[in-house]
């Protein structure tokens, strides 16, 4: 068994070795590159790694899958930052920012072309692999639709938003680890219970992600602070704050989310304290890890086989960037 930080290194190594995009047309790849050498966790492929090493030695398939999985990751993050119009990525400028916006639509494009292309190279059960990608990558649309969708919207239920996050993000996740179950040969009910343990995983780290974007620090999280707040997202944090607030803060968040002054951010933070909702979130991102660790129990091989993926949750939900 490997660590969250051994594969990382193995993965990235690889990474560096392999030239994973063609040359010409300089303008088409030259920013892919440019995103592939900003640090970044790569939590994804080292999901798939640990998904397979739960059941047994890491196969070529996985690799491939890995690479596939953080490429199709980084075309979504490439799409999302022009949806999103978010000026910062991994500490640096995103690419549309950097090379204008229909580089940024046509870079996201090919790299999720070449996720497919790497993926196509899985020798076994290449079919159980690409339907269920096929089947997340179409999830993870509709989560950025609907994402895109609530912030006009003021009605959001905790409901709709924890459905919204569990498609755009946490099913990606859970796609990564039963992904390496498959390749590893897994019991279809171990693969499943990996799965789930993946997607409540998956919401926990986008509650962290929605906490970082309000109270991160920007040389930590290398994204721009309070851009959801910004864009009016519906965050927990906001649907929350709507649900604890008195008269007077309701009238205040209302106020803010119709302005776009600069000190919103600010304000907007000021609200979160008062209504108590950072802690709020700690303490629901808290259930959802409890729920995780449920199904990893579950799982049936050797308690000591679990540690890394003990590890991993741990460091994802208590991470600062
Ligand atoms: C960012 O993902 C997008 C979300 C789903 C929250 P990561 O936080 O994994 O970003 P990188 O790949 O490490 O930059
Ligand atoms: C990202 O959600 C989800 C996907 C990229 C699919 P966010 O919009 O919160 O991610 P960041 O904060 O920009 O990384
Ligand atoms: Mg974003
Ligand atoms: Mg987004
Ligand atoms: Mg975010």
């Amino acid at each position: 068994m490997h660590s969250f930080s051994e594969l990382v290194k193995r993965f990235e190594k690889r990474l560096n070795n392999e030239a994973i995009f063609s040359k010409q047309p300089t303008n088409l790849y030259e920013p892919c590159e440019y995103l592939f050498s900003l640090s970044a966790k790569r939590v994804r492929p080292a999901l798939c790694l640990m998904g397979n090493e739960l059941f047994g030695d890491i196969h070529d398939d996985a690799w491939h899958a890995a690479n596939a999985i953080e490429l199709f990751h980084n075309f979504t993050l490439v799409h999302d930052d022009i949806m999103d119009n978010a000026p910062l990525r991994r500490g640096n400028q995103t690419i549309h920012d950097k090379y204008g916006l229909t580089t940024g639509i046509l870079s996201g494009d090919i790299i999720c072309i070449y996720a497919y292309k790497e993926l196509a190279k899985v020798k076994n059960s290449l079919s159980d692999v690409l339907s269920l990608f096929n089947k997340t990558a179409i999830e993870v649309c509709e989560g950025q639709q609907l994402d895109m969708d609530f912030e006009r919207r003021d009605d959001v239920s905790i409901d709709e938003y924890i459905n919204m996050i569990a498609l755009k993000t946490s099913v990606l996740l859970a796609c990564s680890l039963k992904i390496g179950a498959i390749i590893g040969g897994a019991s279809e009910d171990d693969a499943d219970l990996l799965y789930q343990f993946g997607k409540n995983v998956g919401i926990a780290f986008q509650l962290q992600d929605d906490y970082l974007d309000a109270f991160g620090d920007t040389k930590d999280v290398g994204k721009q602070n309070g851009g959801d707040i910004k864009a009016n997202k519906k965050t927990y944090l906001l649907l929350k704050a709507i649900e604890q607030a008195d008269k007077k803060q309701l009238k205040k968040i209302k106020k803010l989310l119709k302005a776009g002054s600069d000190d919103k951010v600010e304000n907007m933070l000021k609200v979160y304290k008062a209504t108590e909702v950072d802690t709020m979130c700690k303490n629901i991102m808290q259930d959802y890890s409890s729920k995780a660790f449920e199904n990893l129990k579950a799982i049936n091989v050797a308690d000591e086989n679990k540690k890394p993926l003990k590890e991993l949750a741990s460091y994802l939900l208590n991470r600062e960037k």
